[in-house]
């Protein structure tokens, strides 16, 4: 039967990675049993784009004012293992403020919400695989894993393709962060190569003059430069 190929082993993080202390209740502790993906998995539901707003793609104008903080451009393309484009892929990004505060209700880091702040965005991937936010950059936060922990900055992104099954989910990590080689998260990741993947590149010509710093980052949906995914291996 048809199915969309699971992850070479490698590059990926582990289902469990102890430091990661939330992961250890969550991960199997049995090997799991793979089953063929059903022909509704594969046809339907198929994701239904609701309409993307006009504003979706640009965190700075969802609100009466703009968000606090320093204004990023974060844009790249979806491609396969041969940097052929994917279009069409539904993209979505949620992030702290630029106080590294989420506005959710269990995030009660005593670092200020931000009216004109929701931290949610989504994109469509054009013909060519591109796509692009503009958003802020979003702040490093404690989350109690181990003490003094903290998560470097980082923006999640989920991927959509043809069917819900093909959902992709990762994080997109800055340039040059201090927390990084602290964090288990992007640490549980084995291949250091693999790793880095997950840092946004800067870039000079995504990088509006005096407007907003500009960052790179690519999705490879699989193969040997696979982008790391959460939960796959
Ligand atoms: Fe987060």
């Amino acid at each position: 039967m048809k199915h969309y190929p699971r992850p070479e082993p490698g590059g990926q993080p582990p289902l469990l990675h102890p430091p990661y202390t939330s992961n250890i209740r969550r991960a199997p502790s049995r090997p799991l049993i793979q089953l063929p993906h059903t022909l509704s998995e594969l046809t339907g539901p198929l994701y239904g784009h609701n309409p993307i707003g006009e504003t979706d793609n640009d965190l700075t104008r969802q609100h009466p004012g703009e968000p606090l903080g320093e204004r990023i451009v974060v844009a790249g393309r979806v491609v396969d293992e041969d940097g052929r484009p994917v279009p069409h892929t539904l993209v979505e990004l949620w992030q702290s403020n630029a106080a590294g505060r989420y506005r959710h209700s269990v995030d009660n880091h005593p670092a200020p919400l931000d009216p004109n702040f929701t931290g949610a965005g989504r994109a469509i991937a054009d013909e060519q695989g591109n796509y692009r936010f503009v958003t802020i950059k979003p702040g490093a936060y404690p989350w109690r894993n181990h003490p003094n922990a903290w998560r470097p900055a980082h923006i999640h992104f989920s991927l959509v393709g043809p069917c819900f099954i093909t959902r992709l989910i990762t994080q997109m990590y800055f340039p040059n962060d201090p927390l990084l080689p602290f964090d288990p998260i992007s640490q549980s990741i084995p291949d250091e190569r693999a790793r880095l993947r997950l840092i946004a590149q800067f870039d000079w010509s995504l990088t509006q003059p005096e407007w907003a710093l500009g960052y790179r980052f690519d999705f490879v949906l699989r193969g040997r430069d696979a982008t790391p995914f959460e939960g796959q291996s």
